[in-house]
């Protein structure tokens, strides 16, 4: 199936130059949006994975439905102050300033295979500090998976030692 034609591109959103990726489009079209989950699905089922882990907010649509195809459990990271109980935080630089993002302490285990799913593959800060949170809990990142890459922003150079899948590259 081409995933791309169910993507909608809004211009300079949600700034001047930016031509935005718009998966809402993708998500309400039930074939393009099942074809997405089975194809997340069919990557990770031999890879033993224990837990998904996916980053707010279009992690989680990604992310859950792909949990529950494997029957295993999901887990989130969230922007700050979000979760209730003890978390682990990781702060990363941005171009200006810098961004935050949280796990909860007990969600992975030491020695859990964990795999990331999200939306979007940009310029990997997000990829990068969800590694380090799973890392610091003791987890282990078996696979990324992605539904766009947008490869002009190198993402994938700061995730060199993972594996690292994008069903659309733009
Ligand atoms: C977007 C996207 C990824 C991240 C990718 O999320 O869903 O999680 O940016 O960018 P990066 O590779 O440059 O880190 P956003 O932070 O916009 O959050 P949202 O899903 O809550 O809108």
């Amino acid at each position: 199936m081409d995933l791309r034609k169910t993507i909608r591109e809004i211009e300079n959103f949600p700034k001047p130059g930016i031509n935005f990726k718009d998966i809402t489009t993708l998500m309400k079209d039930g074939d393009a949006f099942r074809y997405t989950i089975d194809e997340f699905i069919k990557a990770l089922k031999d890879k033993n994975v224990d837990v998904i882990v996916g980053p707010e907010a279009r992690g989680f649509l990604m992310g859950t439905p792909v949990a529950y195809g494997l029957g295993v459990g999901f887990v989130p990271v969230r922007k700050p102050g979000k979760l209730p109980a003890e978390v682990e935080s990781y702060e990363y630089g941005l171009e200006y300033g810098s961004d935050t993002l949280e796990i909860h302490k007990d969600a992975i285990k030491p020695g859990q295979r964990v795999a990331i799913v999200d939306d979007l593959l940009a310029t990997g800060g997000t990829m990068e500090a969800a590694a380090k949170l799973i890392e610091n809990l003791g987890g282990e990142v078996v696979s990324m998976q992605f539904l766009i890459e947008l490869e002009f922003l190198e993402g994938r150079d700061k995730l060199t030692k993972y594996e690292v899948n994008s069903l659309i590259k733009y």
